[in-house]
């Protein structure tokens, strides 16, 4: 089973994060990049009600194929109780028929607000989740 792990993380600990799970799960692993990079008043003032509204963010072509891999983890911060507006921008990428698994890190390890909705987001790709886990971090 050939997995990787695609991450976006804003000030790092997403990725810290992806990178010691890709270890744990022999994955591979990719960083998602905002084509505009925001800065902290950004994230909050124009990012977090993006993420809200469950908008995608710019990330230029990925450096590999989804369809290389069985199963594909999606990690990202939770802005505002939603996923970053970069997870969004994954998610329109998936292939259907993938399985995946979705981790998201927040302050306070919650993201019940947005999780049916998102669990929704993969259902409509035709992808099957596997787990989804809430890491405070
Ligand atoms: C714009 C913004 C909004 C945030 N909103 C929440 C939130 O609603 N709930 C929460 O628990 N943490 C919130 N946080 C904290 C982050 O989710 C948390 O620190 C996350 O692990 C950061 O990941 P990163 O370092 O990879 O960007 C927010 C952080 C930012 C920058």
């Amino acid at each position: 089973m050939k997995t990787i792990i695609v991450y976006y993380s804003f000030s790092g600990k997403t990725k810290k994060y992806a990178h010691e799970l890709a270890a744990k799960e022999n994955a591979d692993v990719f960083s998602l990049k905002a084509e505009k990079p925001r800065t902290v008043l950004g994230a909050f003032l124009v990012g977090a009600p993006a993420a809200m509204r469950r908008k995608s963010a710019r990330i230029g072509t990925l450096g590999f194929g989804f369809e290389e891999y069985d199963k594909i983890i999606l990690a990202a911060p939770i802005w505002a109780g939603y996923p970053a507006p970069a997870f969004n921008s994954a998610v329109q990428l998936l292939p259907a028929g993938k399985q995946v698994e979705l981790h998201f890190t927040s302050g306070s390890g919650d993201s019940s607000k947005s999780a049916q909705g998102t669990k929704d987001l993969i259902a409509g790709r035709g992808c099957e989740l596997l787990a989804y886990i809430d890491v405070k971090l």
